[in-house]
């Protein structure tokens, strides 16, 4: 990776200027640089490792779309002279700000100390604005900035309301203060523009991608509770057939040993029927990892349709490339997709229905279609066909779709159903090309 620093160090630079920033805000040295320090620290402490290389990645391609070049970072550091004496000030109308405006002043719960400290943090990240070198740390820290905000509920649009205060702040004070020539002001308002926008992008980042982790999280507890309440549902039938035999056979001593059997072999159905409802929960709540190895698609649907018990009268049509074709995937997980799919397929057909089993190969990877001439779905049905728990058989959990929706997921491939009322269901799977495996 190329970063664009110029030389001298920040923290060379930040300490001659202790003095100040001591007076101004009445505290210790140690507290201002707090800010930066423990920015840094506290901030990758959250972030895992991965979440560290996107972020850096995505500085990186910012920076080149801005057009940030090591030549900004020099023009950003000769003008923090200028900036420096005005950082009072312009914290100072950065928190008048904030505790005029209801929104922004109802989140600073801690009262003036908290605002003190704001305020220093404030100062050192303006300080690191100017002088700090763009490397990897640089961008993890500014990019915490951003998740910090979304932890305390400040809307993204205040954060953008306040960078443009500052903006103007910045500008005004290097416009009256500039000793220079008019292009090298040019270039330095430039240079200010982009790191400025370069910091929005990244705090505008950190509010996205915490926003979809915590949609993940609530449609994950959505889920759970559909799946709990699901459970209880898909339970309580069996139990109550198996408690009113019990009851039967307890107070019936001698009753005749036919309705005795009777009554065992109902118990016995609905044993087994509880233990299909647990072994299915099972299968979807714990799915482990796929184990990726070579997939014969062909091979895999033969065994399939030889296995799965067709309606009377079934036309079955399976269309396969002339060589193997072959996919990276769990090899077990795959089959209870296309298992899933084909019994999906055998009880939407009515007798004589025909189900075609198409494999192609195309320049995007594999694509596999199961299509059948049955009753279709209506708009509404194909909209949660996936969900889990839903279902329109009379004896089905409902999970058997949404479990090819999650194994499909995790294999990183896609997963899409076509339907229509009276004219059939087409369910269209796609293995991108480097899923494929070596035949
Ligand atoms: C340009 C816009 C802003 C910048 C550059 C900025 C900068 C910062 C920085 C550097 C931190 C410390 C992050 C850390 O914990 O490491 C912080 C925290 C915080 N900011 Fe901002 N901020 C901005 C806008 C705002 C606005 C509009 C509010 C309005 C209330 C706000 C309220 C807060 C609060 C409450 C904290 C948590 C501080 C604490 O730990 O008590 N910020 N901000």
């Amino acid at each position: 990776m190329r970063w664009y620093n110029a030389p001298g160090s920040l923290e060379k630079s930040i300490v001659l200027k202790e003095v100040k920033f001591h007076e101004a805000f009445q505290v210790p040295w140690h507290v201002v640089c707090r800010g930066a320090v423990c920015a840094e620290r506290q901030g990758v402490k959250g972030l895992s490792q991965s979440d560290l290389e996107r972020i850096a990645r995505l500085y990186q391609r910012l920076q080149t779309y801005v057009g940030w070049t090591a030549a900004d970072l020099t023009r950003l550091r000769t003008a923090w002279p200028l900036v420096e004496p005005h950082v009072t000030s312009l914290v100072e109308d950065f928190y008048a700000a904030i505790q005029r405006e209801p929104e922004t002043a109802r989140i600073i719960t801690g009262g003036s100390q908290q605002i003190a400290r704001l305020k220093l943090t404030l100062a050192a990240w303006l300080a690191e604005l100017f002088q700090a070198d763009r490397d990897a740390p640089y961008a993890a820290r500014r990019w915490f900035v951003g998740y910090r905000h979304v932890d305390i509920g400040l809307q993204a649009e205040y954060v953008s309301a306040a960078m443009s205060r500052l903006r103007i702040g910045l500008v005004t004070r290097l416009l009256a203060d500039w000793k220079g020539n008019a292009h090298d002001l040019m270039e330095t308002l430039a240079a200010l523009d982009r790191a400025l926008d370069l910091e929005l992008a990244l705090i505008d980042d950190a509010y996205q991608t915490e926003y979809r982790r915590r949609l993940q999280q609530m449609e994950r507890l959505a889920t759970i509770g559909q799946v709990a309440g699901g459970i209880a549902h898909e339970l309580r039938n069996p139990l109550n057939v198996i408690q009113t035999s019990v009851y039967y056979l307890k107070q019936v001593r001698d009753a005749p040993p036919q309705k005795r059997n009777n009554h065992l072999e109902r118990i016995e159905r609905q044993v087994r029927n509880a233990e299909r409802v647990i072994a299915a929960l099972n299968d979807y709540a714990r799915l482990p990892l796929p184990v990726c190895e070579p997939v014969d698609l062909g091979r895999c649907l033969r065994d399939l349709i030889r296995d799965i018990q067709w309606r009377k009268g079934t036309v079955i049509h399976l269309r396969l490339p002339d060589e193997p074709v072959t996919v990276s995937g769990d090899q077990r997980q795959l089959g209870v997709v296309m298992r899933n799919l084909l019994a999906n397929a055998r009880d939407a057909i009515g007798e004589n229905g025909t189900v075609e089993i198409v494999v192609e190969r195309s320049a995007e990877g594999v694509e596999l279609r199961i299509r059948d001439d049955g009753c279709g779905m209506t708009p509404e049905v194909l909209a949660k066909a996936c969900d889990p728990l839903f279902t329109t058989k009379p004896r089905g959990m409902g999970l058997g779709l949404a479990l090819v929706r999650m194994i499909l997921q995790r294999h990183g491939a896609t997963f899409d159903l076509e339907s229509q009322v009276g004219q059939g269901t087409t369910a269209r799977v796609r293995f991108r090309s480097t899923q494929e495996g070596s035949p």
